[in-house]
């Protein structure tokens, strides 16, 4: 583990960025419960004595257009000069969208037609995750969903100019909510591996994140301490560093409809096919279009979670879900995948699904979600 990634920040720290005087006028984006729960608004109630404040509470469980254009709305009017974005995921995406200049006209049908173009940003955006984490503070795109189907904006003007990890807002995240989470970074990292359009660098950027996670993903789930939460933070961040980079394969393509249709968390969504998917790969990685070795990526992914061969890795995934508390079976959650299924394939982002090592055809997702 390289030391320089080993930083996390206190609320102290925090309290000194903000008190700088070129911010007049913040604009708080955070979730309804997210922001009692984590204690983030034992932070930022008290700064209403002293800088302007506009508060907006997301309430819709993930990123959707009708909520976003009322954010969007409200932005506009108010004209922050820093958007603070305090929560998960869908919360940090939302502020990255809404911060872009002109972003509301015809947004639907730009988004549609992926023919959006970015202009600059409406002001800076600092980005504080809640969870541990998608590792959204760090990527340059955001995810919305359109009449339940999900779009992603891409550009640099979405990153966040600044993102602080404080592990004290994460540790009291419910049991459900970490190991969802938690399981997104272990996912994000273990994608990135494989993805086609995995470099050098995001390779040591998922190694690094799965070093931090897989030690203390368990832990941080039943017996959360503020180190554990520091080092799955930085776990998260590090898994979205990689994703920058190397973008997600077919679990995270797959998800997508999971939590439209059926209101599953992002990272349980992804947790319910990744071991299917990574024994797909392997099975069939004399077809692989990587210009890298896939078999030399799967030793890596081997050696990292100590097992020795595909079937020892889809057990140790089997095994990491229950212990974490993630229901994996169709039945159970009350999804009748063979009845459900086109539903399910007609919300699949085939745009993901261009990143994955082995090209899929439908009858391969299909035989893949009926195993
Ligand atoms: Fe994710």
């Amino acid at each position: 583990m390289i030391s320089k990634w080993l930083k996390t920040n206190s609320i102290k720290d925090l309290k000194y960025f903000l008190k700088d005087k070129k911010f007049k006028k913040i604009f708080l984006l955070t979730g309804k419960k997210s922001y009692h729960l984590s204690g983030a608004n034992k932070i930022f109630d008290r700064m209403e004595k002293y800088k302007t404040m506009k508060f907006f509470f997301k309430s819709s469980p993930y990123p959707e257009f009708k909520e976003l254009k009322k954010l969007i709305n409200e932005i506009k009017n108010f004209n922050p000069d820093l958007i603070i974005a305090v929560g998960g995921g869908s919360v940090i995406d939302y502020a990255k969208i809404a911060n872009l200049q002109g972003i509301e006209e015809n947004f639907e049908k730009k988004i549609k037609n992926n023919s959006y173009k970015i202009k600059k940003k409406i002001s800076k955006l600092l980005a504080i995750p809640t969870t541990a984490g998608s590792g959204a503070e760090v990527t340059a795109n955001a995810v919305i969903y359109i009449d339940q189907i999900k779009y992603s904006v891409e550009g640099k003007e979405l990153k966040p100019d600044v993102h602080f990890l404080i592990p004290e807002l994460i540790i009291k995240n419910p049991k459900k909510l970490k190991s969802s989470a938690g399981f997104d970074a272990i996912s994000q990292a273990v994608e990135s591996i494989i993805s086609l359009k995995s470099s050098n660098q995001s390779l040591i950027y998922a190694t690094e994140s799965l070093d931090l996670s897989l030690s203390n993903y368990l832990e941080f789930i039943k017996k959360p301490t503020l180190n554990n939460c520091k080092k799955m933070s930085i776990a998260a961040m590090l898994s979205g560093r990689a994703i920058s980079i190397s973008k997600t394969t077919a679990p995270h393509a797959l998800s997508y409809p999971f939590t439209s249709l059926y209101n599953i968390s992002h990272g349980h969504a992804v947790s319910l096919t990744l071991e299917k998917f990574l024994k797909f790969n392997f099975l069939n990685s004399k077809k692989s279009l990587s210009n890298f070795n896939l078999n030399d990526r799967y030793q890596k992914i081997f050696k990292i979670f100590k097992v020795r061969n595909i079937y020892e890795l889809e057990n140790c995934l089997k095994k990491l879900k229950k212990d974490a508390g993630l229901v994996d079976d169709f039945k159970k959650l009350k999804i009748n995948i063979k009845s459900e299924y086109h539903n399910i394939i007609d919300g699949v982002n085939l745009l993901r699904l261009k990143n994955n090592p082995i090209k899929l055809a439908k009858t391969d997702i299909k035989r893949i979600l009926f195993e």
